[in-house]
């Protein structure tokens, strides 16, 4: 019925306009999980040179596992956080030790890992291995507040469990991977945080803050 087509929309729109991006080029765990690490706190447009030299360097999990902290650390010299990849080699060590060199396939080892937690955790069991599982960042948190109106604070810890279950109930079981990935890029490019772009919008018939045109009232964010 409604949530049907509402995907269907949704996931049209996707394959029609989704962005050529070299982590889209396979759904390799392994390419997802660099991305999506990289994606965190850095811009498309930065990561890409810095995603595809990292490939080069480290071409698998075993490499990443083995790397010399010096190369490691040059690897990422622009992006910052470089905690993101310590952890990242801490991970990898764990997946050659317990895991066979390879990415766990359950929602529950993959986020055992060092440094994954639920958005990327959400992000490597949809893309890589089709699991139904939500990846919730603050894209996807101002594309559900205006689609519901939900006027919950987006700055309280609390709130994340609000959106999870509302992406859990409404989104594609089949094709969980390009669902989630739609919504990044409906954020990215649609449903901007300013002056959003709601007459060219794939689900425009499904958004309730369409509807009552309060689309600039949300997503709610109270100052502290
Ligand atoms: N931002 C975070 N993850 C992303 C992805 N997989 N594609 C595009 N933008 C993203």
């Amino acid at each position: 019925e409604k949530i049907e087509s509402f995907q269907d929309d949704l996931l049209a729109w996707y394959h029609h306009e989704k962005r050529d991006l070299p982590w889209r080029e396979s759904t390799d765990p392994y390419r997802v999980w660099v991305s999506e690490i990289m994606l965190q706190q850095t811009q498309v447009v930065t990561v890409i040179p810095y995603f595809n030299r990292f490939m080069e360097w480290f071409p698998t999990i075993e490499d990443l596992a083995n790397a010399e902290e010096d190369k490691l650390l040059k690897a990422w010299e622009g992006l910052g956080y470089y905690s993101r990849v310590r952890n990242m080699q801490h991970a990898a060590k764990e997946m050659v030790e317990t895991f066979d060199g390879k990415m766990p396939q359950t929602i529950e080892d993959i986020l055992s890992l060092k440094g994954i937690g639920p958005y990327t955790g959400g992000a490597i069991g949809s893309i890589a291995f089709s699991l139904p599982e939500p990846a919730i960042d603050g894209n996807v948190m101002r594309v559900y507040s205006r689609l519901f109106c939900l006027s919950d604070d987006i700055a309280l810890p609390k709130t994340r469990k609000v959106f999870d279950k509302y992406v859990r109930e409404t989104m594609s079981q089949t094709e969980p991977g390009d669902f989630n990935q739609a919504l990044m890029d409906l954020g990215a490019t649609i449903c901007t945080p300013t002056k959003p772009s709601c007459e060219t919008c794939p689900i425009k018939h499904y958004c309730e803050a369409k509807k009552t045109d309060t689309a600039s009232s949300y997503p709610v964010k109270k100052k502290k």
